[in-house]
């Protein structure tokens, strides 16, 4: 019995241990964050990314450095012939300007090149 409960304290402390482990690499680098396992596409994860931190000032007729960054097509281009990615990895001029991405954030943007710019 009191070897059972011991065990039993002892799977509590390894998984809560665990869980601190999990919930506290969003600072850091992205090599210390676990690899992407599934599918990274443009429809299912790259295009909020952009839409959300990009497209303000690179869309439209104003769109900074005349780089448009909306549609499959522009954003793909950008990463593929463009220095997109360079620039949103560049810690010290970096895009947005405001500041990097998370590196969750900017892990998904270098997967879906890696993976080669997939659409959907
Ligand atoms: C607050 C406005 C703003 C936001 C938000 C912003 N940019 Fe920019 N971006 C600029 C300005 C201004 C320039 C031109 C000056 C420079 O290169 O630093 C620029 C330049 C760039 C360039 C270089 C273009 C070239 O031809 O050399 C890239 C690539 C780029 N941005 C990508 C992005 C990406 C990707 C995002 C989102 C993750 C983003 N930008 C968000 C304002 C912005």
């Amino acid at each position: 019995m009191y070897r059972k409960l011991t065990l039993l304290t002892l799977s509590l402390v390894v998984v809560t241990l665990y869980n601190c482990t999990t919930n506290t690499i969003d600072e850091g680098d992205i090599e210390d964050l676990p690899p992407i396992v599934e599918k990274v596409t443009y429809d299912d994860d790259v295009e909020a990314i952009i839409t959300a931190n990009c497209v303000g000032c690179h869309s439209g007729p104003n769109a900074n450095a005349g780089l448009q960054l909306t549609g499959y097509a522009n954003v793909r281009a950008a990463a593929e012939q463009g220095n997109l990615l360079n620039r949103v990895n560049n810690g010290s001029n970096p895009m947005p300007p405001g500041g990097q991405l998370p590196p969750a954030t900017r892990q998904i943007l270098d997967q879906w090149a890696t993976d080669g710019y997939l659409e959907n």
